[in-house]
């Protein structure tokens, strides 16, 4: 039978402000089946895309996407924060709740025309994910899919990649 894999999601009040309830993904990876039987089914997503390439946004994008990458045998790249990657980068600047944010990748990570499929453990406003896409666009990579365990639908983080294929474990 299926799992239930809100069973496996601490849903946090006040966290990590006033009146935000975070949703902590630490249990489902804590748990080896539920961990695992959530990868494969980002996997499966994956596999019908023909994928070379997987990227994943620091740090939770990395719990997500290198599981898939090394399943599928294909590559994984990071997006970093400030400071992180030590060779070339291109750089995306995204919109925090107050100011802004910056993620890197390097100039080498994908070659143009590469298909890539781009990951993290959850859509919220979107931002991230967003700085994410133009990045691998930036270096020529074709976005054929992005995949999350959790959306948060009231974020609306949809909206800021309409166009873009889009998959998700669960939704609150
Ligand atoms: C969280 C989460 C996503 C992002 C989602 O990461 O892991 O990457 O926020 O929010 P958004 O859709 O509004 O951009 P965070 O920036 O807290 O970094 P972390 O993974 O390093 O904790
Ligand atoms: N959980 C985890 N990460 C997040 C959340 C959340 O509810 N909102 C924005 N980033």
């Amino acid at each position: 039978m299926a799992l239930d894999f809100t069973k496996y999601i601490a849903s946090v009040r006040d966290y990590p402000e006033e009146g935000i309830v975070f949703r902590d993904i630490s249990p489902l990876m804590a748990d080896g089946q539920a961990y695992k039987e959530a990868i494969g089914q980002l996997v499966d997503y994956a596999k019908d895309k023909d994928v070379d390439m997987v990227v994943g946004p620091e740090a939770r994008g990395f719990i997500v996407g290198c599981p898939i990458a090394y399943e599928l045998g294909i590559g994984f790249a990071p997006a970093r924060k400030e400071g992180k990657l030590p060779r070339e980068t291109v750089k995306a600047t995204y919109d925090l709740e107050y100011g802004q944010s910056a993620l890197y990748l390097h100039k080498d990570a994908i070659k143009p025309g590469q298909k890539v499929i781009v990951t993290d453990d959850l859509l919220a406003t979107g931002g991230t994910i967003g700085a994410t896409i133009k990045l691998v666009e930036e270096l020529g990579g074709i976005v054929v899919g992005t995949a999350f365990i959790i959306e948060l639908k009231d974020l609306h983080g949809r909206d800021k990649i309409e166009g873009y294929d889009i998959f998700s474990l669960m939704e609150y």
